[in-house]
């Protein structure tokens, strides 16, 4: 068993790569995230490949995980997923080729079509199988339907991961029943399990403004149900069944590096970081101009590199790994600092107690920070 992230990511030399696909058929009402119902896809796909020209040379240093996600990825026509696979072709050296699938947009005919494009990891947007919370929630999909993807996912891939949110308008114990019904009886590989995020601007943010106590009981409940049923909580909101990690997202926890491509799409490259623009009007217009489409960029210097490597790995049970950070002056007395304050962290990991106040961790060890490198 791997007791680090180099051990577990291996050859860093390679890097990931994550495409955007901003389309969805509906917007789900909590969603944050840049995608539209309308826009020519034709146009997005021909303008995404030409941004794939761009990073020519940072692709040739081969691509080992790619993730397509979105947005909904399984909403556009798969001859343009192959598209952008055959554009890719000369970089991709593939360990992980994961999508992202709605249930109401995938079928047996795209299960084998991924299937033979490559993919071999599949992601599905369930959410919850509590039809009225779906309905609440701007979903396209009833739980049949949820229920019908899984078994066509799982029919043709062995790596399958399914999203669900805690949290969502009109829950009840009972929809907690019915994710916890379905992970007992077809026990996923991978579940990612989100609570709600209430973000400003979104539908949902109009009606429903905090979570009350019981939504973090119900999401305990699920914690609880995953660890005595063998999940492995590998990252703050990652399980997986044997050692079934996503690869790609390691290379984020590691904070690697990574290329990002199309709207609104980050990435990580040695010490710069990243995000493209978020309209398709920008999108175009820097690409025709052969520009990078990015809206902001920021080259960091080696203290704070350092200290958003160790935020990120803290997110993982493997915590900090020295070998991927730099050997900075007075690192192990902050380390100290903090092991001494707090019992859930021991200088290298946050234990399942510390995940759950990651976010008060993170805040001190921010402020310890600034007092010893950035002042
Ligand atoms: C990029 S999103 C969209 C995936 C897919 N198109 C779908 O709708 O199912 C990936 C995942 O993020 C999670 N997510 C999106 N918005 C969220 C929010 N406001 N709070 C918590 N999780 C969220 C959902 O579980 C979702 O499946």
């Amino acid at each position: 068993m791997a007791n680090s992230l180099s051990e577990l990511i291996g050859d860093f030399n390679k890097i990931s790569l994550y495409i955007h696909i901003p389309f969805c058929k509906k917007r789900c009402y909590y969603c944050d995230f840049v995608s539209f119902t309308e826009g020519s896809i034709e146009n997005y796909i021909s303008a995404l490949l030409s941004e794939v020209d761009l990073y020519r040379e940072k692709l040739k240093r081969g691509v080992k995980t790619l993730y397509i996600g979105g947005g909904t990825p399984s909403f556009i026509n798969e001859y343009y997923i192959k598209k952008i696979v055959e554009k890719l072709s000369e970089y991709l050296k593939l360990e992980e080729f994961t999508i992202e699938v709605n249930p109401d947009s995938f079928d047996e005919y795209k299960a084998k079509f991924y299937k033979d494009l490559g993919i071999n990891r599949l992601s599905i947007g369930i959410q919850t199988f509590d039809d009225i919370v779906l309905k609440k929630s701007g979903r396209t999909h009833d739980a049949k339907e949820a229920l019908r993807a899984y078994e066509i996912a799982t029919k043709y891939f062995e790596n399958v991961n399914v999203d669900f949110i805690i949290g969502l308008p009109g829950e009840t114990w009972r929809s907690i029943e019915g994710i916890v019904d379905f992970i007992r009886v077809y026990t996923p590989k991978h579940i990612s399990l989100y609570l709600l995020e209430i973000h400003e601007g979104t539908l949902i943010s109009q009606f429903y403004k905090k979570h009350p106590d019981e939504v973090y009981e119900r999401y305990d409940a699920v914690l609880t149900f995953l660890k005595s049923s063998g999940y492995e909580r590998y990252e703050i909101s990652n399980f997986a069944l044997e050692g079934k990690y996503s690869k790609h997202n390691l290379v984020y926890w590691a904070n690697l590096d990574y290329v990002g491509l199309g709207i609104s799409a980050g990435g990580h490259l040695d010490s710069m970081r990243y995000n493209n623009v978020s309209t398709f009007e920008q999108y175009y217009t820097k690409l025709k101009k052969k520009e990078y489409p990015i809206e902001y960029k920021v080259i960091n210097k080696i203290e704070r590199e350092t200290l958003e490597s160790i935020f990120m790995m803290l997110r993982t049970k493997w915590g900090i790994d020295k070998k991927l950070i730099a050997n900075l002056p007075k690192l192990d007395t902050v380390l100290d600092i903090l092991s001494s304050k707090y019992e859930f962290f021991d200088g290298t990991k946050l234990n399942e107690t510390g995940m759950d106040f990651s976010n008060l961790f993170l805040g001190e060890l921010l402020k310890i920070w600034e007092d010893f490198y950035e002042n």
